[in-house]
């Protein structure tokens, strides 16, 4: 089959080679799945540049995100059919309940091995059925992005009531899928990006407010302006600490603020003082769980969700699509066909 594996940690992209490997058959309790499509995350990056805190193994395959046919299942196989549609759970070992200490160890694309291939073997325990209204690309933006925006939004205690402002910043994917879920329970959305164009399709989603954050560099005044002052019941924070201090002013006291993601930076000092004074939650949150990812699932079959995708790649084409995902100019998934 063919595959690209990590060659060299610290490389950047200069580290993805396409390359010939024997065809995967599934040991007992694994499935057989020729991928049909992969999505890209910002992690697929940090983790060939050697950003991310636990290497992959040697010669790993690279991407997290995929989806694809089952086509054949090993001994013990009860759960799964050949000709089943499933994504890949990002944490192969997180199950239910409370985040694992050692998950991290077992996530695909690094430390384990990734989607980037023609043919992949999973343990049966570790996919979820695509929403049958969706195709394998929409599939494969589900494990990351769509899973942490759900968790971020669906799983917070105590959950907010619909009627609740959520305020989401730029328009990546976490930001894109946290937009469709809030909206879908009834949740007001204020959104911040730097494009006018983008601004137009965030209110074509549904969106109340959009803020240029680029010619309002202190957006955090017109979120509270739109808020009568109060500030928003719950932040999907993806910026990191350049935009971590006005998001704690964009909160109201006692509400949430779920960090996420590190897009402006996450080492810089916080003035911790608004989170004791407004008495502001501040909770991390990464993906989810395999349970989380099929209520996730059987949420966007109900609902009939699709998945906002900017661009499809071909499997050769691998790298330009990194290329597209770093431009910023994108609006939704890139995503990289396996045919
Ligand atoms: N914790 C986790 O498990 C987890 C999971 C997924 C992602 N993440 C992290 O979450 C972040 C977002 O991921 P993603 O996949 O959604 O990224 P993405 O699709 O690459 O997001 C790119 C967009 O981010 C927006 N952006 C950049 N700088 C910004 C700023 N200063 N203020 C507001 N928006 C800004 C821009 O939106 P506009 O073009 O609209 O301005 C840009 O188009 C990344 O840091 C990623 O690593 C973490």
């Amino acid at each position: 089959m063919q595959a690209f594996n990590i060659v060299e940690i610290g490389k950047g992209l200069e580290s993805w080679r396409q390359v010939e490997l024997p065809d995967p058959t599934p040991g007992p309790g694994q499935v057989l799945i020729r991928v049909k499509a992969v999505s890209l995350n910002p992690r697929d990056l940090m983790v060939v540049s050697g950003h991310f805190p636990i290497p992959p193994k040697e010669k790993a395959i690279p991407v997290s995100d995929g989806a694809g046919e089952i086509i054949a299942v090993g001994p013990g196989v009860t759960r799964w059919k050949v000709g089943d549609r499933v994504f890949g759970s990002y944490y192969q070992q997180w199950h239910n309940g409370q985040f694992p200490a050692d998950a991290e160890l077992y996530a695909l694309g690094g430390p384990l091995d990734g989607m980037l291939a023609q043919l992949v073997t999973l343990p049966q325990s570790g996919i979820i059925r695509i929403p049958d209204h969706l195709s394998y690309e929409e599939g494969s933006t589900l494990p990351v992005t769509a899973v942490t925006a759900w968790n971020a939004v669906m799983e917070s205690v105590p959950r907010m009531n619909p009627g609740a402002t959520v305020l989401t910043l730029g328009t990546g994917s976490v930001s894109l899928f946290a937009i469709q879920f809030a909206l879908a329970c009834g949740f007001r959305v204020i959104a911040t990006t730097s494009s006018q164009g983008k601004a137009e399709r965030l209110q074509s989603m549904g969106v109340s407010y959009v803020i240029n954050y680029k010619e309002n560099a202190n957006w955090q005044e017109e979120v509270l302006r739109l808020t009568n002052g109060l500030g928003v019941d719950q932040v999907i924070e993806v910026g990191g600490t350049g935009t971590l201090p006005k998001s704690l002013e964009s909160v109201r006291s006692g509400g949430l603020v779920t960090l996420i993601g590190l897009l402006t930076g996450f080492a810089d000092p916080i003035n911790t003082s608004p989170i004791l004074f407004k008495k502001i939650r501040l909770q991390g949150a990464g993906v989810g769980s395999i349970e989380m990812a099929d209520v996730m699932a059987h949420t966007i079959t109900a609902l009939k969700l699709k998945p906002v995708i900017a661009e499809v790649f071909k499997f050769e084409e691998a790298k330009d699509a990194f290329a597209k995902l770093q431009d910023d100019q994108h609006f939704g998934k890139i995503v990289v066909r396996i045919d």
